[in-house]
């Protein structure tokens, strides 16, 4: 009984202080927030479209709490802007979470190391040494071998029915793995598809919600094992893999060199400890493979769905590179058309729809509203891509909108942010925006591609921290080139 008068006691203070602070501060408004549990009750999946609902019932900016966590949706793009361009440098960090500090070796990473040090070193390698025009350019043989791969799977299968997901998805993983660690070298004894597989093991593992992350005092007690999990079962191979990697790289060289290659031989300021080398490449993995699937697959299901349009693209290619030959990298600046239908692509569909959650680590602002310290911010790209105040026909696939209005994928017009924006933008935008608009371009200039007799394009999505469409997209695929352009 005493015990139960303890609580209703406890409760109420909690009820008293977080009714003051809201009080003295200016805090956005949002769902009430119950001592201990916050809104978690309501939390519904998919949280982008939650967060969404959350954002027209409240306004662009919402406050509320996850658990015992102060958490902000951005559904705008002036308050993204805010966000990741005039306070940039306050929200730049990542939120202290139990699973991320594990897949990230204690954040010896990019991705997921708070605003720092070890972060500030890994971006000046990434930007300096890895994701340069020069440094792409040495390796855009990796990829056009790559996307001959993709095609020659979709030939291998065709014409009546191809499986188009699993023909882009495994050419995407070899081509990824090659240019990180190159494993056509047969002598390193692994291949790509082995290796994609621990990484995709860790990534579902990462979708788990940890309550030590929801409640700070039950952090140490790890009650569901999840840390342990990563700690005891989930990383020890992939620690292994990349030390082996990293210990046959030092001790042979390669014709074109990838990133290992890079890394391992980084000197000076620049040089990464052994635990930062593997932190780095294991982001490479995660961050970089399932992003450029996942937009693949859906640029390539909305031309399906659009005919007239994947006609226009075709067109475009074919007046461009035409026919004798496959396109090729260099082709890809004169190819508007094709860059507008990405753009759409990535609007509609972006494959981070909350990009990766940000965090200030002291009391910040965004517009009139205070934000107390130690929030986690999820800015809702999804939602932002899909405004009505900002875009016309807002969820129909017109990539002419585009050819009209000049928006930018790197973030300069925040009504778009597939790949963020600001300091922790996509590091591999450039590498992603060769790749991606190179594979579509190669499958839609060497196939005619339509849907199956009688059916539809399943657009059926599965959306949280990261999207995919539920069922791989089948399709016909008729040759359009010259027999020996696909060997
Ligand atoms: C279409 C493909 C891709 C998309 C849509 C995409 C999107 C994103 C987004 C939304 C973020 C988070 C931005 C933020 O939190 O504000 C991000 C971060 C990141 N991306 Fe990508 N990405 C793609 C491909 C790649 C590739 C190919 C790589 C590397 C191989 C890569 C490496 C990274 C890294 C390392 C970060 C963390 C940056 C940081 O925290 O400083 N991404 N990406």
């Amino acid at each position: 009984m005493e015990g139960a008068w303890f609580l209703a006691l406890a409760l109420l203070i909690l009820l008293w202080w977080s009714r003051n602070l809201r009080a003295r501060l200016k805090l956005p408004p949002g769902p009430f927030p119950w001592p201990i549990v916050g809104s978690l009750f309501i939390v519904k999946e998919p949280l982008p479209i939650f967060f969404a609902e959350l954002g027209r019932k409240y306004g662009p900016v919402v406050y509320f709490k996850l658990g015992m966590v102060p958490t902000v949706a951005i559904n705008s793009a002036a308050a993204a802007r805010e966000v990741l361009k005039s306070r940039d440098l306050e929200f730049a960090s990542r939120p202290d979470l139990g699973n991320l500090r594990q897949i990230s070796f204690d954040y010896n990473d990019l991705g997921v190391a708070p605003y720092g040090e070890t972060w500030k070193l890994m971006r000046r390698v990434s930007a300096t040494h890895l994701f340069t025009p020069s440094k792409l350019n040495t390796t855009a043989s990796v990829r056009h071998r790559e996307v001959k791969a993709m095609i020659k799977n979709i030939l291998d299968e065709g014409p009546e029915v191809v499986d188009l997901t699993a023909a882009t998805n495994a050419a995407v993983v070899q081509g990824v793995v090659n240019l990180l660690v190159g494993t056509d070298d047969k002598s390193l004894g692994i291949d790509a598809r082995s290796l994609n597989g621990i990484f995709e093991k860790a990534g579902e593992e990462l979708l788990n919600v940890n309550l030590g992350d929801l409640f700070p005092f039950l952090r140490r007690l790890d009650v569901q094992g999840l840390e342990r999990k990563f700690k005891y079962v989930v990383m020890p191979p992939i620690k292994s893999l990349m030390e082996k990697i990293i210990a046959h790289h030092k001790s042979s060289s390669r014709e074109v060199e990838d990133f290992v290659d890079v890394l391992v031989n980084l000197n000076g300021e620049d040089a990464l400890t052994h635990i930062q080398t593997i932190g780095l490449l294991s982001d490479f993995f995660i961050a970089g493979i399932n992003t450029s699937q996942t937009s693949i697959d859906f640029t390539l299901a909305e031309l399906v769905r659009h005919p007239a349009i994947l006609s226009r693209a075709q067109k475009e290619i074919d007046q461009v590179v035409g026919s004798s030959r496959l396109v090729q990298e260099s082709d890809l600046p004169s190819l508007p058309y094709l860059h507008a239908v990405i753009k759409e692509s990535l609007r509609l569909h972006p494959p981070l729809p909350l990009l990766l959650p940000h965090h200030n680590p002291a009391a910040s602002k965004i517009g009139e509203y205070d934000i107390p310290a130690k929030s986690t911010i999820f800015v809702n790209a999804w939602a932002i891509g899909r405004d009505p105040s900002t875009w016309d026909r807002p969820l129909e696939f017109v990539p002419e909108r585009f050819l009209e209005r000049d928006v930018k994928l790197t973030g300069d017009d925040f009504s778009l942010l597939p790949f963020g924006a600001g300091r922790r933008t996509c590091a591999g935008y450039l590498m992603a925006m060769r790749m991606l608009p190179l594979s579509v371009a190669t499958v839609i200039q060497a196939f005619d591609l339509a849907t199956l007799e009688g059916r539809e394009v399943d657009m059926g999505e599965s959306t949280g921290g990261a999207t995919r469409r539920n069922k791989n997209l089948m399709v016909s695929a008729t040759p359009r080139l010259a027999k020996e352009l696909y060997a």
